[in-house]
């Protein structure tokens, strides 16, 4: 098995601490466009500190069953629990406010910041008084600038962006903007993960390092869900996939199981091995 590359520190802030309910939790949830069923009563449990994956062709429902998850569409009907609260009535800023945050495929970086500058945007999401401009601070907020700045570093640090801090965002590569794109979101000081194929695009090496990250993240007791496509990484990284094909979910076990499970071979894997 790889090695995490990092260790959570003693006194580290960025790591989850367990509990006994499931993180999160879909129950029933329906979502339609007109006449197609993207999402049909899709019900699930995920684990505080798995990562699960889903799959399933194009057009299955993954990209709509995670935006109904992190409340950026509004889902028909069935509920959607974090932890113990049903989240479904919530927009998706207060979802993320909650611990429930979505890495976008996209971030495009702040123009005019630093790496540790844009990976401070995501402290947003916790902090009391905001960024504090000129010299009249009181000593809570210099405080609170200093915990921003310490969470913007670890972030950075976990996903190995620590020694690009003061380079200009903007000139990051594809594949380092996609790592700074989690940085942030980890500066918000999350639980569960949402991705949308975080490594689609990207090169060999690249993937190995995210894949890396995934796992350093996992040990750290973060939730984790991905939609993925690319097998082989989907094999080396999830605890438990989840199949979806026409909005139902066709199959759910770890990968060594799915990988020969006769209905998803049917829908979508074909001759590929997971
Ligand atoms: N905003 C939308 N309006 C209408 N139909 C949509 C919209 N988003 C997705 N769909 C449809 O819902 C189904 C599931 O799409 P999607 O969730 O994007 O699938 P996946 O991410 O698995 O490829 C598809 O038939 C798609 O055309
Ligand atoms: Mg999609």
């Amino acid at each position: 098995m790889l090695r995490p590359p990092f260790r959570a520190p003693e006194n580290s802030r960025i790591v989850v601490q367990m509990g006994s309910q499931p993180a999160l939790s879909v129950d029933g949830v329906v979502k339609s466009f007109g006449a197609v069923h993207a999402v049909d009563e899709a019900t699930f449990d995920v684990e505080v500190g798995s990562l699960t994956c889903l799959i399933g062709p194009n057009g299955a429902g993954k990209s709509t069953l995670l935006n109904c998850v992190a409340g950026f569409l509004r889902h028909d009907s069935g509920r959607i629990l974090l932890g113990a609260d049903d989240v479904s009535p919530w927009p998706s800023d207060r979802r993320a406010r909650a611990g429930l945050a979505t890495v976008f495929q996209t971030a495009t970086p702040v123009g005019g910041l630093d790496v540790l500058g844009n990976a401070m945007v995501g402290c947003h999401a916790w902090t009391r008084h905001g960024f504090a401009t000129g010299i009249l601070r009181t000593p809570g907020q210099r405080r609170e600038e200093k915990e921003i700045r310490e969470a913007a570093d670890e972030a950075l640090e976990l996903v190995g962006l620590g020694p690009l801090a003061h380079r200009s965002a903007t000139t990051l590569p594809f594949g380092q903007l996609r790592l700074l794109a989690i940085a942030r979101v980890l500066a918000q000081r999350p639980r569960v993960l949402l991705l949308d194929e975080p490594v689609a695009g990207l090169r060999a090496a690249e993937k190995a390092r995210m894949r890396e990250v995934f796992l350093d993240l996992k040990a750290r007791g973060f939730t984790q869900i991905l939609v993925e496509h690319d097998m082989q990484f989907v094999g080396a990284v999830a605890d438990r996939v989840l199949v979806l094909d026409r909005g139902k979910l066709i199959a759910d076990g770890p990968p060594s199981v799915i990988r020969h499970d006769a209905r998803v071979i049917a829908a979508y894997l074909g001759t590929a091995t997971v």
